[in-house]
């Protein structure tokens, strides 16, 4: 399939004309016995303008005779049961052959979206994600399907279906040719050709202006959904941002629809030449035949025959929004087939230049908790030249709890993401086990991990649910659930709600119910420890007691973090009383480390972390609040 484009850009006219075509054809035959059945359908819609013309031209013949006499009643009858019987198996087929295209059309569009999103899955990072460009392709790859923008399934049925209706005119032609004249045929055909290629010609134009707006329809549909949707509903009604959200949109939607706009009216004064190319054609298709008739070198029913075959291959010129559907599904094709190729070539550059990876690693070692040391690691992310982390040289030791601290933005939960194999780092080595992970061996590695993110997720399942999909293998293990709900402090929830673990966490949901932040977070914990229980040996908590009141902190460590057995925890924490239990705490600056020890050894070394924790905990005391405002000026 083509590859070599970009969207919008232009392609060698032999190369649209033909191999996009046959891209196509192949993409409508997935399904053999269905697309078998079409062309069935399609071959009997192709014969049927030259067998209508030629079933009038003998009607007219028999009306004819009848007319002046010489005629027979079966002379009459047998070509008007032929030509009714063209009509009626011609209205059969065609809603058969609709419904054929219909269901062609959705399974072929299913498969496209099934596509994207295993490309969309399928990187070992998740760098692709946050890049612009395989957003935009993706987005005309997968806004596919019945009642959404594109449908190469449409595009894909519309395609074979032109190719019969070809056959169809030039079957037609060549009745005209046998009846009448050849170059009559020849001229039809070639006028109804150039028309048809010039209303192609601006339909395409019209689907690439489209294509190269594709990141304004996005930010113009973000701007639909803000205002009714997610937690972003809630501020805009509280800080009255209601008007200029809808400003907004209509910014965007007008700055969007104004270059489609003009195409279109370019489009419809560009119809005046098409029309007068068809009237000449059509003028030529009645004039010259009618002409002859005249002369009497043309018999009155040749003369039907004719013009009901000119009609015939008048159905080539004829093609609305057909040729914008073709093309504008076809965008998609090529968008998936991009997105194909770029992703190729991350996974590709990913596991070699960076890594010079071995063997992948990520299996576990005896069951012992994985061991993690990065080598002058350094990671920016896509698009950006900063160094979050910049040559950081740190080890996690088999079993141990270790603490990350440090700043806002030093790069702490971007350490993590890299530890947890979804970013390859941009230079240095993470190894796993001593062998270096590469993009091959992420996904491997990621199963053996278990994550609570700064940022987790709520999803709209039951409790049982919202504990088990961090290993959904085991979602039948009631007691597992139960045992990690404890753990985490949400086995109340259950208690105290008459569906107990089958309570859907989502008011939208009939019988649903929403929780607080602090109990979310306890179920996302929860979620965390249940994997752990059922054999991930990386723990990474990422401010898991951000939300929690003062007594499940407390508590946090010693029910959730010391109760892991079997497992390597990363713990991070602004809340340093969270972390001083930790076996080794290390502080993150500029994408280094710059401190590590146990708890006691930092706080008698006098740095920064104790400096931190000296201003913390002298909020706690009463003679310190002055200490503690003051060294936090500093
Ligand atoms: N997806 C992203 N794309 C580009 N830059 C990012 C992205 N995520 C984070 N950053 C940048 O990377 C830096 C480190 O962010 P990170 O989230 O790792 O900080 P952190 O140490 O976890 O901070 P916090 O304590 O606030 O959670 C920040 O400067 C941030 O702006
Ligand atoms: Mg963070």
């Amino acid at each position: 399939m083509s590859t070599d484009r970009g969207a919008g850009g232009t392609t060698p006219l032999t190369k649209s004309l033909l191999t996009d075509r046959l891209d196509l054809l192949r993409l409508s035959a997935a399904d053999r016995r269905v697309s078998g059945l079409l062309v069935l359908v399609h071959l009997w819609a192709a014969a049927v303008p030259a067998l209508t013309a030629v079933a009038t031209g003998w009607l007219v013949a028999g009306l004819t005779g009848a007319a002046t006499g010489r005629g027979t009643v079966s002379a009459v009858a047998w070509p008007l049961i032929a030509v009714s019987a063209l009509l009626v198996a011609d209205e059969i087929l065609t809603s058969l052959g609709r419904t054929l295209e219909q269901y062609n059309a959705g399974r072929i569009d299913a498969r496209i979206r099934r596509r994207v999103r295993r490309l969309a899955m399928a990187p070992s990072s998740m760098a692709h994600l946050e890049d612009p460009v395989f957003a935009d392709e993706a987005a005309r790859a997968s806004d596919v399907g019945e009642g959404r923008v594109r449908s190469p399934g449409t595009a894909a049925v519309g395609q074979l279906r032109l190719c019969f209706r070809f056959l169809g005119a030039l079957g037609s032609a060549a009745v005209i040719a046998v009846s009448f004249s050849p170059w009559l045929a020849v001229v039809l055909l070639v006028v109804c050709a150039v028309n048809r290629a010039l209303i192609r010609r601006w339909w395409v134009h019209l689907a690439e202006v489209r294509d190269e707006r594709e990141s304004m329809r996005r930010r113009a549909e973000y701007w639909s959904d803000v205002a009714s949707t997610g937690p972003a509903a809630k501020e805009v009604r509280l800080f009255g941002l209601h008007e200029w959200v809808v400003r907004r949109r209509t910014h965007e939607l007008l700055a969007w629809a104004e270059t489609i706009w003009s195409a279109r009216r370019e489009i419809l004064r560009q119809q005046g030449w098409i029309a007068l190319l068809a009237a000449i054609a059509a003028g030529s298709a009645l004039l010259l035949p009618g002409l002859a008739a005249a002369r009497g070198d043309l018999s009155v029913s040749a003369l039907m025959t004719v013009i009901v075959a000119a009609w015939g291959v008048f159905q080539i010129a004829s093609m609305g929004r057909e040729a914008f559907d073709i093309e504008y599904g076809l965008g998609a094709v090529r968008a998936l087939e991009r997105l194909n190729t770029t992703q190729h070539g991350i996974a590709t550059s990913a596991g070699t230049d960076v890594q010079q990876a071995g063997e992948p690693s990520a299996t576990p070692e005896e069951g012992a908790p994985a061991t993690l040391r990065t080598e002058g690691l350094v990671f920016a992310y896509p698009g950006s030249q900063h160094r979050v982390i910049d040559g950081l040289d740190l080890t996690v030791r088999s079993g141990e709890v270790l603490a990350l601290v440090g700043h806002n933005g030093v790069g702490k939960t971007t350490l993590i993401k890299l530890l947890s194999g979804l970013y390859l780092p941009t230079a240095g080595r993470l190894l796993v086990d001593g062998r270096p992970l590469d993009a091959a061996g992420a996904s491997a590695w990621r199963k053996r991990v278990a994550v609570v993110f700064q940022d987790f997720n709520r999803y709209p399942l039951s409790l049982a649910d919202n504990i088990a999909l961090s290993a959904p293998e085991h979602r039948h293990d009631k007691e597992g659930i139960r045992a990690a709900a404890r753990r985490a402090g949400v086995d109340v929830l259950a208690d105290r709600s008459p569906d107990g673990y089958d309570t859907v966490l989502s008011a939208d949901r009939a019988g649903g119910t929403d929780l607080s932040g602090g109990q979310w977070q306890r179920v996302a914990i929860a979620r965390a420890v249940f994997a752990v229980e059922h054999g991930r040996d990386l723990l990474v908590l990422d401010e898991p007691t951000a939300h929690l009141d003062v007594h499940a902190e407390a508590r946090f460590y010693r029910q959730v973090v010391a109760e892991v057995t079997g497992a390597t925890v990363v713990l991070i924490s602004h809340r340093l009383s969270t972390v001083r239990q930790a076996d080794r705490i290390v502080l993150l600056e500029a994408g280094q480390v710059t401190e590590q020890g146990t708890h006691r050894e930092l706080l008698d070394d006098g740095g920064e972390y104790a400096r931190l924790f000296r201003i913390q905990a002298a909020r706690f005391t009463d003679t310190g609040p002055r200490t503690g405002e003051k060294e936090a000026a500093r």
